[in-house]
């Protein structure tokens, strides 16, 4: 693993980007993936400068979103696909066609999961997965001691992974109660990991997911059994490590 503290925000965010440019630099049909939540935004803003400054394309590359919520309508605000278009994907020159992120309102979800599955199959592997991590380990929506089945599929979110991401939303009931994630299995397929973690209060599950046991009481502690994983963290998240 390798791991590295930033005191400044924008140097945090232009390692992250800095990576996934030189990826594509190298590889044009680069299969990315990416996640929501406020962890990544900062470096999703360095990359659209510099596909600005014309010093990155993402004209043949395509992306797979971690996951989606069940039941949002797609174009509301606060489903993964708006979020996606609004933070990036509107803003770069990637081909819309070939940004994946779960149909939350697919009649048949099981029927769903499987396409999807089927899609990173036979686009990928991935080569740089994004994450985030939730406060109690989650990755993507795979929460801790849930069937931490390998494949995409659909979970029940947890009390506290729901207030958590309730300030997205007007009230806490409005959040939905289900999702589809991609699973544990899918993203350690991923080339290379890309994880970002921001804030004292993400210190304690750094220090639980990269220096406890792997367990799959903190799903992000599955990730040391991974070759190639990148951690960006602020000194703030970095707190437990140094
Ligand atoms: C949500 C997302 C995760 C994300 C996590 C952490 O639950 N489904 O993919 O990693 O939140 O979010 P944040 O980066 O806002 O702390």
């Amino acid at each position: 693993m390798n791991l590295r503290i930033f005191d400044h925000e924008e140097d945090l965010n232009a390692s992250g980007a800095g990576l996934i440019a030189s990826l594509l630099l190298m590889k044009p049909k680069a299969v990315l993936g990416l996640a929501t939540g406020s962890s990544p935004i900062g470096i999703y803003k360095h990359l659209i400068a510099l596909y600005q400054k014309g010093r990155v394309c993402f004209e043949q590359a395509s992306s797979f979103n971690l996951d989606e919520y069940v039941g949002l309508p797609v174009d509301h605000p606060e489903s993964y696909r708006s979020r996606m278009n609004e933070l990036l994907f509107h803003q770069i020159d990637i081909d819309l066609a070939r940004t994946h992120v779960p149909n939350g309102n697919a009649t048949d979800l099981a029927a769903e999961c499987r396409a999807y599955e089927q899609s990173l199959e036979t686009c990928g592997p991935i080569d740089l997965q994004i994450l985030g991590i939730g406060h109690n380990g989650h990755i993507g929506f795979n929460e801790p001691g849930t069937d931490l089945s390998g494949r995409t599929h659909v979970v029940t979110l947890k009390e506290g992974t729901r207030e958590a991401n309730a300030s997205f939303f007007r009230s806490l009931d409005q959040v939905p109660n289900q999702a589809i994630t991609m699973g544990v299995g899918s993203i350690l397929k991923s080339k290379q990991i890309l994880l970002i973690a921001r804030g004292e209060d993400k210190a304690k599950v750094i220090r639980e997911a990269f220096l406890g046991p792997i367990t799959t009481q903190c799903p992000a502690s599955l990730l040391q059994c991974h070759p190639n994983v990148v951690v960006l963290l602020d000194r703030g998240a970095g707190r437990g490590i140094l």
